[in-house]
């Protein structure tokens, strides 16, 4: 099964994508996790996105592309991907690159949520070193305090570009650059909208009721 995961910022994409993919055993393609990788190993794509990233903008559409084609050749069995597409250039690279195999996208959920709420849930956000697990300080803590509750690690990092200000930035690039994909899938008949101001185990239902 091929899923996209659309949402704003903050919206919850990253830790529904990593529960779904493990349920259906499909491979999690999330893009920022994958930008944040190169920055951290100061690679020269690292070196050439990182201002980037930290102002809120899109990394260019050429390098992503780029990126999420070689995972999908590299996960022929399923994928969702959480970040990828952003634009319409992207979503039309991704429709190209699954036809010229054989495939195609099963379902798109997009999860709905407004600015506050969002800026709420960044600004609390902080993430596993180790494995990049995503918690929140106030409604997802690990279950023992101090410790990740996927790979045992115990040093926990904030990203550089969760404050307001940035997040902002981020939210009204999504609303000029990605919310216009929305359409796009819509008109195809493979979109899903998901009620995304719940408690995680709430979104995660619902998003198991679409998928099926
Ligand atoms: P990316 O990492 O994709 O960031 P994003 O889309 O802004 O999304 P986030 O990771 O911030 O949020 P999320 O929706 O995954 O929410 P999460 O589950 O963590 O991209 C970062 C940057 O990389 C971009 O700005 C851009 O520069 C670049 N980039 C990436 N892909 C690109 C592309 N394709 N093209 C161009 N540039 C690209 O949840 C957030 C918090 O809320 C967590 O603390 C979580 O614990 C908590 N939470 C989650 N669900 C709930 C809930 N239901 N109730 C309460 N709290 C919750």
């Amino acid at each position: 099964m091929n899923i996209v995961l659309l949402g704003p910022p903050g919206s919850g994409k990253g830790t529904q994508a990593k529960r779904i993919a493990e349920k259906k055993r499909i491979a999690p393609l999330a893009t920022g996790e994958m930008l944040r990788a190169e920055v951290l190993s100061a690679s020269a794509l690292g070196l050439s996105v990182k201002g980037i990233i930290e102002r809120g903008d899109l990394v260019p559409d050429a390098i992503m592309i780029a990126m999420i084609e070689k995972r999908i050749g590299d996960n022929p069995s399923g994928f969702i991907l959480d970040g990828f597409p952003r634009d319409l250039a992207q979503a039309e690279a991704l429709d190209t690159m699954l036809a010229a195999r054989g495939q195609k996208l099963d379902r798109v959920v997009l999860l709905k949520i407004g600015e506050e709420a969002l800026v709420d849930r960044i600004s609390g956000r902080f993430t596993c070193r180790g494995c990049g697990a995503s918690y929140h300080d106030r409604y997802q803590r690990p279950r023992v305090e101090g410790v990740c509750d996927l790979c045992g690690g115990k040093d926990f990092e904030r990203r550089p570009d969760d404050n307001a200000p940035v997040v902002r930035a981020r939210f009204a690039v999504y609303r000029r650059q990605t919310e216009p994909i929305v359409g796009y899938y819509e008109k195809r008949g493979i979109l899903s909208r998901v009620d995304g101001t719940g408690a995680v185990e709430e979104v995660a239902e619902a998003i198991d009721r679409v998928l099926g």
